[in-house]
């Protein structure tokens, strides 16, 4: 019999390439997703790159009722993935209840309702915002935690804390947090990937909107950085390869060997990509011109922040390999997906 996971926000960016990996890893999976930033037409994706279609509860994981049913309708769920929060930086800055509520209150009703239903173990999507701008590069899970920068960074921290917390209490379950870095691309099949509502605030998003004609020109942010072109630095890391993460840590962690109570992980690539030469590596992997033109620093970027992913690659056996004219080639995909007449974008 197939383990069944739930997935909460599972029509999301991630958590819809995650339930994919997990479905073809032979996991029976569950969907908890109150729409909030997806559309229920992400089951029909799923669906049709596995052939299977997983449960799906539109709810919100705030009411501990409605979790409570979906408990009590789908049975023996042995382990969770909580995707489910809120995750706009700037919002959070402008709504800080709106993420402290959303992103605490779901963390919390499903840790308090885990013992009760059997649930082992919980995989927590955390994020490399926890180490502020580093002090040196690559960064490893050993680093300092900085003070968060805005009211989402803090709700990353609170939720480790809140999770560490609980399991040393002696609380009947296990926990795998993951500090992605940051995540882009799309599924190879073009069927699923990053729907953003209004305009786009990540880089990528704003960069093959451009390279569509909906936007007029990428600004970059800054080329007067202690970097060598003067961009800022990121560890870009393709999303499929970071659902792969996911499936393995769920694997490890529901495993009767792995004793480890609670891990940390950081998933990136290890390899830092400029500003700049994202935009390169687009436009020799599509042919595309992307306009662009450089503009003042944003506020409360880090300079450079690139992950030491050796603790993934060795204990989880787990590396990412899309190269990254593969993963620009899929969101190009993508894109022209969700442009096409008839879907949403
Ligand atoms: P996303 O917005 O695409 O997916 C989150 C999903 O959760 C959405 O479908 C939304 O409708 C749903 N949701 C939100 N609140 C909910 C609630 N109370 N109940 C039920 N569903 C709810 O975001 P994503 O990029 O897929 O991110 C997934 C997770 O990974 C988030 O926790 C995010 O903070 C974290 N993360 C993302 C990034 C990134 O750059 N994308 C980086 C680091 C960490
Ligand atoms: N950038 C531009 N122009 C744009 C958008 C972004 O030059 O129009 C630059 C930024 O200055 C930054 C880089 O592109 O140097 C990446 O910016 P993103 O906004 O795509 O990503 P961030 O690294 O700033 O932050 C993202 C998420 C955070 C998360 C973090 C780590 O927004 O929530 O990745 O996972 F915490």
């Amino acid at each position: 019999m197939s383990t069944k996971i739930l997935v909460t926000g599972g029509t999301g960016y991630i958590g819809s390439h995650t339930a994919v990996e997990l479905q073809q890893a032979g996991y029976e999976v569950v969907i908890i997703d109150n729409l909030s930033n997806s559309n229920a037409g992400v089951i029909d994706g799923i669906e049709s790159i596995t052939g299977i279609r997983p449960v799906f509860v539109e709810g919100d994981c705030t009411d501990i009722a409605t979790l409570r049913r979906l408990f009590e309708e789908n049975p023996g769920i042995k382990g969770i993935i909580n995707f489910a929060a809120s995750k706009a930086v700037g919002e959070s800055v402008q709504k800080p209840l709106l993420y402290y509520r959303n992103n605490l209150n779901t963390l919390i009703n499903l840790l308090d309702l885990m013992p009760e239903y059997g649930v082992e173990g919980i995989v927590f999507s955390s994020s490399c915002t926890v180490y502020g701008e580093p002090d040196f590069n690559p960064i490893d899970e050993n680093a300092p935690i900085k003070p968060a920068t805005s009211p989402y960074g803090n709700t990353k921290q609170i939720s480790e804390e809140i999770i560490t917390d609980y399991v040393h209490s002696g609380a009947p379950i296990k926990s795998i947090i993951l500090r992605y870095f940051n995540p882009i691309g799309a599924h190879p099949s073009a069927k699923i990937g990053e729907l953003p509502l209004g305009v786009p605030q990540n880089l990528v998003p704003y960069l093959t909107q451009t390279a569509a004609g909906i936007r007029k020109e990428l600004t970059v942010f800054g080329d007067d950085y202690d970097t060598p072109d003067g961009s800022c630095i990121r560890d870009y890391i393709d999303v499929v390869d970071l659902a792969k993460a996911h499936v393995i840590a769920m694997k490890r962690m529901l495993s009767p060997e792995d004793t480890q109570k609670i891990e940390i992980f950081n998933l990136g690539t290890g390899r830092g990509l400029s500003v700049l030469e994202l935009i390169s590596a687009f436009e020799s992997a599509t042919g595309v011109k992307v306009p662009y033109r450089i503009g003042a620093r944003r506020e409360g970027d880090i300079e450079k922040i690139w992950a030491c992913p050796d603790k993934a690659n060795n204990i989880l056996g787990w590396r990412a390999d899309v190269p990254i004219t593969e993963t620009m080639r899929n969101t190009w995909a993508w894109q022209q997906h969700i442009m096409s007449p008839g879907k949403q974008g």
